[in-house]
């Protein structure tokens, strides 16, 4: 999709659909608005005075201009009140009047930020949202169906500002909005891909693509590499598949070394049966998804090079499948980590916080000033928090990382919700026969019994674990994510790259 920013009128726009974005008030219309409803011999007027279109947000009317205007159709959609309004709800508001724009089959569409500035959004702030919401919102994953490639496209959206100053600020924020959009749906679509497509190895040549386009540093390691490196918990659960286990490793070198880095791990598990304490089958096609935290870390890596983020960001991703088979590792099975460190797997199904553990050990190499992991680990976690929040637990080491992570949830609505990592539970992960076990105890604090076990890999950096089984993925379309993976983490992740060295 092609993204411009002009100067000029939107009333004078020769685009099929124009996009008014409206506040539920009572107030006369301002702007491009009246200018439209002018043109329209007061349409806009009726449809509101008629309660047919109410400005509250998901309200949303389709005007035909029968020659009035330039454009062929004028979507009217509802923001609500201005005092309420977010930038989340500005995505989800934009998001919705692009699919609708498409629905009506145009390829053209024209819209502007007026009336952002009520709810205290800068042009730039509200250009990116408005970007983003609708790159996310058009997302549509159909490489697997034979018929649908030739699907009617959106091809253009167009931001109409009222001077030149203003049209470089929208640039800016347009450019950021359709960066992070973008970035998100390229981990939507490693996540959305059926895992005989998605298999460690074309996963690792997927990174290797993304790396090769947008000038990230990228590394393999093999079997033999993480034999060398003594990381025998990947390799554990890696040992059960025919597909060999891959360790990704991407590097946007953006800042002086001085600055320190910032390591990112993801979890990329490209299929997880359980293993020898094998799932049911009833969903188990979703555990496809259980990479999305490797494909967040591919996504976030591609868009702090895109962005030029001015800082050293390390991007760490152990794939495997789990699969149960005459190789695979069994119930009470000890393994060596790479930092030394026994593990007794109690539940081969436990297998992310394994994966995780070797990378962790891997990251002290970098000697990081900030270190972030993503994982879909815990289904008990999805009991906890539901679809909404991202479960996020830390070291005491790691306050002001958090902190940092819970702004970014905030803006980009990527929410996260701290859940504690006490000393105590990490007696629950406390092994009798070696020093520790991949279970904690039985049902009790699921999640923060998968946290306390990778705190076992620490090496005293500043470490924020993110769970985000209950987030990466849509079981129903809800505004910009339509079903599946949601590509959750790239825009939380860039957006606290960005606000770095922002200071307060
Ligand atoms: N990938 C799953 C987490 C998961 C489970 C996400 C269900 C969504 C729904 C993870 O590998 C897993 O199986 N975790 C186990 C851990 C348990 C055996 C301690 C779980 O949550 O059941
Ligand atoms: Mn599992
Ligand atoms: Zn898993």
């Amino acid at each position: 999709m092609e993204i411009t920013v002009k100067v000029g009128e939107l009333a004078k726009e020769a685009a099929d659909v124009i996009v008014l974005m409206l506040y539920e008030d009572k107030n006369a219309l301002q702007g491009s608005a009246a200018l439209i409803d002018k043109a329209l011999d007061g349409a806009i007027t009726t449809v509101i005075r008629d309660g047919e279109f109410t400005g509250k947000s998901k309200a949303q009317s389709v005007l035909h201009t029968l020659g009035r205007l330039q454009a062929k159709k004028v979507v009217l959609v509802g923001l609500g009140n201005p005092d309420k309004l977010t930038l989340e709800g500005l995505r989800h508001t934009a998001g919705s009047a692009a699919q609708c724009a498409r629905a009506l089959g145009a390829s053209t569409l024209a819209t502007t930020v007026e009336g952002t500035e009520q709810a205290h959004f800068t042009p730039s702030e509200a250009a990116q949202a408005v970007i983003e919401g609708m790159v996310l919102a058009l997302y549509r994953f159909d490489k697997f169906k034979t018929a649908e490639n030739e699907r009617q496209q959106l091809a253009t959206v167009r931001l109409v500002a009222n001077n030149r100053h203003q049209a470089r600020a929208l640039q800016q924020g347009a450019e950021i909005g359709r960066i992070l959009g973008e970035c998100a749906n390229v981990a939507r679509s490693l996540v959305n891909h059926p895992a005989n497509a998605m298999t460690p190895t074309l996963l690792a040549e997927q990174a290797r693509q993304i790396a090769k386009e947008c000038h990230l540093k990228c590394a393999i390691l093999e079997r033999k590499d993480l034999e060398k490196l003594g990381m025998g918990l990947l390799l554990g659960v890696a040992q059960g598949s025919e597909q060999p286990p891959k360790f990704i490793i991407l590097e946007h070198r953006g800042g002086k070394s001085a600055q320190g880095n910032i390591v990112l791990v993801g979890k990329g598990i490209t299929f997880d049966s359980g293993g020898i304490s094998i799932k049911s089958a009833e969903g188990m096609e979703r555990m496809k998804y259980d990479m999305s935290g490797g494909a967040a870390v591919i996504g976030a890596l591609r868009a702090a090079a895109l962005l030029k983020v001015p800082q050293t960001v390390i991007g760490l991703i152990p794939a495997t499948e789990n699969l149960p088979s005459g190789k695979a590792t069994k119930p009470g099975d000890v393994h060596r980590a790479m930092n030394g460190k026994t593990a007794e797997v109690i539940n081969t199904d436990a297998e992310g916080r394994l994966i995780l553990g070797d990378a962790l050990a891997y990251a002290a190499r970098y000697k990081p000033i900030a270190c972030v992991d993503l994982a879909t680990l815990t289904g008990a976690c999805v009991v906890a928090l539901g679809h909404e929040a991202i479960g996020m637990m830390g070291n005491p080491q790691s306050e002001v990382l958090m902190e940092r992570l819970r702004r970014a949830g905030v803006s980009t609505g990527e929410r996260v919700w701290q859940l504690p990592l006490w000393d105590e539970y990490l007696e629950h992960v406390k092994s009798d026969v070696a020093d520790v076990k991949n279970v904690g105890m039985g049902r009790a604090a699921g999640a923060i019994a998968g946290a306390a076990f990778l705190a076992n890999f620490v090496d005293g950096y500043p470490w924020v674990h993110l769970d985000i089984a209950g987030t990466a993925w849509a079981d129903r379309e809800q505004g910009y994510k339509p079903k599946g993976g949601t590509g959750v983490g790239v825009r939380l992740l860039t957006q606290m790259l960005l606000d770095w060295h922002r200071k307060e």
